[in-house]
């Protein structure tokens, strides 16, 4: 017998527990959940799109997800931005196949039905023959998504014509999140959207984006060859040890590296590293990435917390920003595929060679080429593979590092943690996650996802 959207719904309080840090395994495999993702959260929720400078001049047009939906991002001839559905509505094929390019306009070629840059139907093959002028075609322009909006570049849209104005959504957390890129410079978008399948949930992609706990593990090798900059500062801390003692060295932690974690409403957050530890621990090649953070302009603008963190910022449901500019989306296809988009950013004022140098760091790390999602990866496909055993799936997730001892400071609008590395930031996006898939009014979700004291 099938479990209904309402029965769901009111389990949902005993899949996640932010009492005991204990996680359901069900929701990483389960189609009626992802089915009330889709409709729940990415039918609702802002969602990143592309970022300005892809679309500079008018014609030009990027395809991004929304949910399982399509949608063309198009630079109009007046130079604002319009949002159209990539769905013929003669009979839904898409109206465009590329995945960014220029236009003029937009023909679907199953028919030849042609739209206009806005999205108007403006041409109907047979229109005075087959259709004997009977069709009206300002009754079939493309559908648009409810809102669209921008932040410093950054386009964002949303199917829900309630949802609270952009920056509203976003609130301090997700405002800081994106100026941690756009304060580095006259930012763009490197042309080339580097984009890869991985078979596991969207939430494991999604969750490992605040996890410092596995880089000294999983990123091993990555490490050993210099893919990853971090000078050995590691402390051997509860790692295996054969019987007399000795360290069996695969199992050390570098405990001394402070976090900074920061929850937002709606389940946005920040966490990793602070920016001190991240800084002590680089290599001198390094820094650079980091000289941006010492003007005055840069400090004030971020302010003195913002300009602490040196972790990720993650905005809810699936874009994550890197310390090297970098932008990720997390698409979820299916309950066991996701889908990996990497946009990389650059100063459009840097020298070539600092353009290349970056370039090269953020192509060595990320992406399909990138050492570090390859080992990430393989975790995230086996993890997902095992929520489906029939034994396996009863385990509990235990997200407990730091729980009950993670004390609150409230500030500038933040929820600001300061601790060592911890799991936070994964409990609060799964504890937001749930209350999203309740679907309650904003408001309602706002209050429930507004940090209290302690976590
Ligand atoms: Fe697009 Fe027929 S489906 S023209
Ligand atoms: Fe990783």
């Amino acid at each position: 017998m099938s479990v209904t959207t309402p029965e769901i719904q009111s389990q949902l309080d005993s899949l996640v527990s932010l009492e005991t840090g204990e996680i359901d395994r069900r929701i990483f495999s389960d189609e009626q959940i992802f089915d009330l993702e889709m409709k729940y959260i990415f039918g609702r929720a802002w969602l990143f799109l592309c970022h300005e400078s892809q679309i500079p001049k008018r014609g030009d047009f990027f395809e991004a997800p929304m949910g399982r939906d399509n949608v063309l991002v198009v630079r109009q001839r007046d130079g604002d931005i319009k949002v159209l559905l990539n769905t013929c509505t003669h009979r839904g094929n898409a109206v465009c196949r590329a995945e960014e390019g220029n236009v003029k306009n937009f023909m679907c070629t199953y028919h030849g039905w042609t739209f206009g840059l806005d999205g108007e139907l403006i041409g109907v093959p047979g229109m005075s023959t087959f259709y004997a002028n009977g069709l009206d075609k300002s009754k079939h322009p493309l559908r648009q998504p409810a809102q669209v909006a921008g932040y410093r570049g950054f386009v964002f849209a949303t199917f829900d014509p309630d949802a609270p104005p952009l920056e509203e959504f976003l609130g301090p957390t997700g405002i800081l999140s994106l100026d941690l890129i756009a304060e580095k410079g006259d930012m763009e978008v490197v042309p080339g959207i580097q984009k890869f399948v991985l078979r596991c949930n969207w939430k494991f992609t999604v969750d490992n984006v605040f996890d410092f706990y596995h880089p000294q593990i999983t990123h091993m090798s990555a490490i050993a060859v210099g893919a990853i900059p971090v000078t050995s500062n590691v402390i051997d801390d509860g790692g295996a040890k054969n019987e007399e003692g000795q360290d069996l060295g695969v199992a050390q932690l570098s405990t001394d590296m402070q976090a900074i974690t920061m929850l937002g409403e709606y389940g946005h957050a920040i966490s990793g590293p602070s920016q001190l530890a991240v800084e002590a621990q680089i290599p001198q090649e390094y820094r650079s990435v980091f000289d941006w953070r010492h003007t005055p302009e840069t400090q004030a603008k971020l302010g003195p917390n913002g300009s602490l963190v040196g972790g990720h910022p993650h905005i809810f449901p699936t874009t994550w920003l890197t310390v090297d500019s970098q932008l990720s989306l997390r698409i979820p296809r299916s309950p066991g595929v996701t889908e990996v988009w990497w946009f990389s950013f650059r100063d459009k004022n840097a020298s070539p060679e600092e353009k290349a140098a970056q370039l090269s760091r953020q192509i060595h790390a990320f992406g399909p080429a990138g050492m570090l999602e390859q080992e990430d990866g393989e975790n995230w496909s086996q993890s997902t593979m095992q929520t489906r055993g029939d034994q396996s799936r009863r385990v509990p997730q235990a997200l407990k590092m730091g729980i009950r001892r993670g004390k609150i400071r409230h500030e500038d609008g933040l929820n600001i943690i300061e601790s060592p590395v911890n799991e936070y930031a994964q409990l609060w996006t799964y504890y937001a996650w749930k209350e999203w898939l309740k679907n309650p009014s904003w408001d309602e979700l706002r209050t429930r996802t507004v940090p209290g004291d302690l976590l």
